[in-house]
């Protein structure tokens, strides 16, 4: 008797207390997303910037992060540092303090000189511009690495080609046609550099943005026909045609390749084709990077591809779904808002050794929070119909929470559902920011990982792709006009 009475009243206590951190926690991020979103902008701000140029470094160095050990990615990886640049131009572009902005536009000018320093390492020292990684000197990282991995130089010329248009419109061509585009050949001038490499070697296998496989990879071919594309903009705009043709002339072989991706049968984009190194567990080919490529420049652009095209409503659809059955921490379902988003199902690194189970990654959720975001702003801006295909049905049966869809309607812009789905993308954004709420070390600092049981920050600290990504889908949530 006494017993069973310990035994209810431990059970009463257990229940009452599961209650009251679950409401806690819930309403510690429920009713402040607003708050946490603005806290954490300064805070995302400031690390990041710690991992640009720290002491002792050279200046224009972007490391992946500041951890020398388990894991070790005290390095300048090109991939990562592209990325993060765009962060940069976004802040430089939007900040108010003129202060800051001096400082952006420095910060800008050392990349660009690193980078000349590197390109010109890579060339002499190693395999050419797929090189993937640099010590924070500039000197190049010679052991066993995966390599060529050739988004490097295409996402590296997207951001360059936007720092390069900013020059212009301010003044600074004379700037721009020294160090960024010297419409020479061979040349040294950092943009025209990488972009005569994407021409030269987009056909080429490599490994792809996780550098595991060699491959064809749809991340590689979908960022060098953008650059390319924007690489022969630039190129007209300072009088060089030839390039200009060359680059256009392959964009146009490009696009054949990336039709090869569309799988009808599984219904999403598959990640990579033609295998030839690396793990062989990774069958589904569901990845996304696809996403993370969709969302470089011109996402907006209505080619082939770009942020509403069905095939990516499609993929995304299925990425979010599988990640959702896949991790524990994604269930039961709305205990935590939205789903954390890993790189791929068959993931096995954990952020420290590659035989193990992958995770959710921070900057992946974050990206779905900006596809989210800058889905609606496409919407909105465009103010066209949105039709209603075979594919994309169940993204948005699954965004509208409704079962009523048929193929073949036409939403209209001055419709409710049309408005409903607007609302939908940025409260679905919203949750996937939210999630990262709720997973946040307490000093607003994020790792590379969020482990799929416990919902732990691991693997690299304070990973400069997930302070850009932040920012980046903070500036896209600010600039929808909702309401
Ligand atoms: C192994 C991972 O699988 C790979 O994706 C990663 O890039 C490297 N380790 C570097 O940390
Ligand atoms: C592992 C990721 O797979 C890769 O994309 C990234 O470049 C490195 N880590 C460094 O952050």
């Amino acid at each position: 008797m006494c017993s069973y009475l310990k035994n209810k009243q431990l059970l009463v206590l257990w229940f009452a207390t599961s209650v009251a951190i679950f409401v806690i926690t819930q309403t510690a991020y429920a009713i402040s997303l607003d708050t946490w979103i603005q806290k954490e902008n300064a805070i995302a701000k400031k690390f990041l910037f710690q991992n640009i140029s720290p002491p002792g470094t050279t200046p224009g160095v972007i490391v992946a992060s500041p951890s020398t050990s388990n894991p070790d990615y005290y390095y300048h990886w090109v991939r990562d540092s592209a990325i993060v640049v765009k962060a940069v131009l976004f802040l430089y572009k939007t900040s108010q303090s003129p202060q800051d902005r001096r400082q952006y536009l420095q910060d800008l000018r050392n990349y660009v000189n690193f980078t000349q320093a590197i390109q010109q390492t890579a060339v002499e020292d190693g395999l050419g511009l797929g090189e993937p990684k640099f010590y924070p000197d500039g000197s190049l990282y010679k052991k066993p690495w995966g390599r060529p991995q050739n988004d490097g130089p295409a996402m590296r010329a997207l951001g360059l080609i936007n720092f390069a248009n900013i020059m212009i419109r301010q003044g600074e061509k004379a700037y721009v046609k020294h160090f960024l585009y010297d419409s020479k050949t061979p040349t040294n001038s950092v943009i025209k550099k990488d972009l005569d490499y994407v021409l030269n070697h987009w056909k080429e296998p490599s490994y792809g943005p996780w550098e595991e496989v060699r491959g064809r990879h749809f991340y590689v071919d979908l960022l060098s026909k953008k650059a390319l594309t924007e690489g022969a903009q630039l190129a007209l705009e300072l009088g060089d045609i030839t390039s200009a043709l060359q680059y256009l002339k392959q964009v146009y072989l490009i696009e054949l390749e990336l039709a090869r991706y569309w799988n009808s049968e599984k219904g999403y984009i598959v990640a990579t084709l033609d295998q030839d190194a690396g793990p062989n567990y990774k069958k589904s080919g569901l990845d996304a990077a696809v996403i993370v490529a969709v969302l470089a420049e011109g996402y907006n652009d209505g080619s082939s591809y770009s942020i509403s095209d069905e095939r990516i409503l499609s993929t995304f659809t299925a990425l979010v779904n599988e990640f959702q059955k896949i991790y524990p921490i994604n269930n039961p379902e709305g205990y935590f808002p939205g789903i954390a988003i890993g790189r791929y199902p068959e993931d096995r690194y954990d952020g420290y050794q590659t035989n193990s189970t992958g995770n959710p990654w921070s900057s992946l959720t974050l990206s779905a929070a900006l596809f989210c975001y800058r889905l609606a702003q496409h919407y909105q801006t465009e103010q066209k119909p949105i039709l209603i295909t075979q594919i994309n049905l169940s993204f948005f049966k699954r965004l509208l929470k409704s079962e009523s869809l048929r193929v073949g309607e036409r939403i209209m812009p001055n419709d409710s559902l049309f408005r409903a789905i607007l609302n939908s993308l940025k409260e679905d954004g919203d949750r996937f920011m939210a999630r990262i709420q709720a997973h946040i070390n307490e000093d607003g600092s994020l790792s590379e990982q969020i482990n799929r049981i416990t919902g732990f920050q691991q693997g690299a600290s304070h990973l400069s792709l997930n302070y850009a990504a932040f920012l980046l889908a903070v500036g896209a949530r600010n600039s929808l006009q909702m309401h």
